[in-house]
């Protein structure tokens, strides 16, 4: 149990655009934590966000940073092929990891990870803040005392075709270096699996977050110009069947929410454009009450929500809310999946070994 007052030291790789627009407001928002460094190569960038978000200290060099013992873990925001080596590094420096969403870009790569996070006895959370959204979060309870159990689950993602319009007028100015790294092979070249992971890890993981481990897909792909529609659909452990809906854009607003149904209830849930910082509307009716149930959700800040879980985890033991290592390798696994399953019109069986 950490002391009365005790806060995470946190330090942020990447001062790019997800730093700038969530995580360093979040750790300095955060009850428990507190913005000990940050790090940047492209030295200008650096200094300019450090000037907005003030950390105790800066780096250009990664391993200098992690070689801080003041530093007690690292927020991961780079690009998501360099997530799973940034991670491991700083799991083998001895620090705690948040590491954005996806938790890679392979299986293998994932496997590696969660092996690495296994052996350090360090936490590894991923970034899949939707956890955080009071609204999933009664959602998930709501499911396990009320609803009793799943036979069937449906989760939606559509990005909208108006989302720069919308995030452009809610983030701040953001700040771009001129030399972040790019490995080798662009993965933007890829545009089609690049937005199925960076989209559809979001998908998975709340599909999975709030009806449990997803056995098998059958999915296809529809594509009208940039318009990429992934239909999947998918068959849990527990026995429910599922459909989940990954959509990069649909012409219209943001839509982005889940129906559970189970034996003694259901429970339904509209998301919002994620840059509002809006809780999630959800609504759940149990048999056993004869009613609905709604909660508030009154603080929508999911990102400060997520830190501030990741910390207590570390200080307080408190049980891990957040994606665990595992879960990051499952959805990617199922991904995986819907992709093969798309190209070759089979179902896909979700790997389990290794
Ligand atoms: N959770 C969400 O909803 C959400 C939303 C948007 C983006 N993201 C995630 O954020 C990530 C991308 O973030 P971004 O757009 O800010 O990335 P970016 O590549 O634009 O910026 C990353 C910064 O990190 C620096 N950097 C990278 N590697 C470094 C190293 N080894 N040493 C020092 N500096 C280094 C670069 O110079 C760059 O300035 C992706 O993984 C994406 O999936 C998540």
């Amino acid at each position: 149990m950490a002391a009365e007052g005790e806060r995470l030291r946190v330090g942020v790789l990447g001062a790019g655009p997800i730093a700038q627009a969530a995580h360093l407001e979040a750790i300095r928002k955060a009850r428990n934590c507190e913005l000990h460094a940050l790090c940047d190569r492209t030295e200008a960038l650096l200094h300019a966000v450090a000037a907005i978000h003030p950390p105790a200290r800066t780096f250009a060099d990664y391993d200098e940073m992690l070689a801080d013992p003041e530093l007690d873990a690292v927020v991961v925001a780079v690009a998501d092929q360099l997530h799973v080596d940034a991670a491991i590094r700083a799991l083998d420096a001895g620090k705690h990891v948040l590491v954005e969403k996806p938790l890679g870009v392979t299986v293998a790569e994932c496997v590696r990870a969660r092996d690495a996070a296994a052996a350090s006895g360090r936490v590894l959370q991923v970034g899949t803040m939707r956890r955080f959204d009071e609204g999933v979060a009664f959602a998930r309870d709501f499911i396990r005392a009320e609803v009793g159990p799943l036979f069937g689950v449906k989760a939606w993602y559509c990005d909208s075709s108006y989302r720069y319009t919308m995030t452009d007028a809610l983030q701040p100015l953001l700040r771009r270096g001129d030399a972040a790294p790019r490995p080798p092979g662009d993965p933007t070249t890829d545009r089609r699996r690049y937005l199925l992971l960076g989209h559809g890890s979001h998908l998975v993981d709340m599909a999975r977050f709030l009806a449990g481990d997803i056995v098998a897909v059958q999915a296809r792909l529809v594509e009208r110009g940039e318009i990429r529609s992934w239909f999947a659909a998918c068959e849990f452990a527990g026995g429910a069947s599922g459909h989940l809906d990954l959509t990069v854009a649909v012409r219209m607003d943001w839509h982005e929410g889940f129906q559970v149904y189970g034996e003694e209830g259901s429970v339904l849930g509209r998301m919002f454009q994620p840059w509002y910082l809006r809780t999630s509307e959800v609504e759940g009716f149990s048999v056993r009450t004869g009613q609905y149930h709604r909660p508030l959700g009154a603080d929508g800040h999911f990102w400060r929500r997520q830190i501030e879980g990741f910390a207590a985890t570390i200080l307080d033991g408190v049980p891990q809310q957040g994606a665990t290592a595992e879960d990051g390798l499952a959805a990617l696994r199922v991904l995986d999946a819907i992709e093969r399953s798309a190209a070759t019109g089979v179902r896909v069986a979700i790997e389990t070994a290794g």
